[in-house]
């Protein structure tokens, strides 16, 4: 997970931009008047003399309220400044995606032009490069807030409303999404990523994830999949193109092709599968999964992850 960008200081959209350039310049306005109290402060510990009652004056009233007035003013200003851009309206052109939380992880739809569900998928989302995205934030449960910090935002996700949030990455990159709003146990475990990338790989992409999943291509795979039916996962699991329709769960027709596991909690490798699924509740306490450790070093194991690693 080491090249995933979390910083709202390395910018990958204006959003994230105009951010940080808040950020630095409150930080240094900040510094330059604690320097300033600081070197008022040991001159007047070390000068040793009795100063002008006229001069104390001007100074306590010029530094202590005209000053401090006159700078919040102007930053005040500048903050505010940045709010329409922060949120603006979605142009005609943006994509629309609806991103539902759920505790602890993420359902992501994204829409046809007609408003209509296109795939479902999760804890994973792809914004095209310079195209604008219109999320549309929804709750199934208690109120998370969904952050892409490389990028800009923070907007909170209520349940029964739908906030609209616009954003826009402009350069390639795998970057880190995060709740930001304390939801129960799990909460600091509910992160997805994003991926950032050119018009041809998004648009591949997307045409990938609105196909159903790939059948099984060996005998390994194939006991994968009477694996995971036997095991009870399609009851909360989908995998269009199969019978599994459970819709309480992260689908996972392309589960193989994506970075992470359990809401970015493990890279997606077939080990950390492995972990996941007998010892989910160690990896992230307060998860709804059952744990099936009763599967620990089998081979019913090797196949259920075999078929799911297949599924690109
Ligand atoms: Cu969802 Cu914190």
């Amino acid at each position: 997970m080491n090249d995933v960008s979390h910083s709202l200081l390395v910018p990958f959209g204006d959003e994230a931009a105009s951010i940080s350039r808040l950020f630095y310049v409150m930080a240094s306005v900040g510094f330059l008047i604690w320097a300033v109290v600081i070197g008022l402060s040991v001159y007047a510990i070390f000068s040793g003399r009795e100063h002008p009652l006229r001069r104390t004056r001007t100074l306590v009233i010029g530094g202590g309220a005209v000053l401090p007035t006159v700078v919040l003013t102007v930053l005040l200003i500048y903050a505010l400044s940045l709010m329409p851009q922060l949120h603006r309206a979605a142009p005609d052109d943006s994509l629309r995606v609806r991103v539902n939380g759920v505790r602890w992880w993420w359902r992501i739809e994204y829409l046809n032009e007609g408003g209509e569900v296109e795939f479902e998928t999760a804890n994973e989302l792809y914004m095209p490069v310079g195209r604008a995205v219109a999320f549309e934030l929804e709750s199934e449960d208690v109120i998370h807030s969904f952050w892409i910090p490389s990028v800009g935002g923070k907007m909170d996700m209520i349940p029964g409303r739908r906030n609209i949030l616009v954003l826009a990455a402009n350069r390639a990159g795998v970057l880190a999404g995060k709740c930001t709003e304390f939801c129960g146990d799990a909460h600091a475990q509910m992160n997805f990523r994003v991926v950032s990338t050119d018009g041809n790989n998004f648009e591949a992409w997307r045409r990938r994830q609105s196909q159903p999943a790939t059948e099984p291509s060996n005998p390994q795979q194939l006991a994968g999949r009477e694996a995971f039916f036997r095991q009870g996962c399609a009851a909360c699991h989908s995998i269009r193109g199969t019978e599994a329709a459970g819709p309480v769960g992260p689908d996972l027709t392309h589960f193989g092709s994506r970075l992470t596991i359990g809401a970015a909690v493990l890279d997606n490798t077939p080990d950390n599968l492995k972990r996941w699924i007998v010892d989910t509740h160690d990896l992230k306490p307060g998860v709804e999964m059952p744990e099936f450790d009763s599967l620990a070093g089998t081979e019913e194991l090797d196949a259920l992850v075999a078929y799911l690693e297949s599924l690109k």
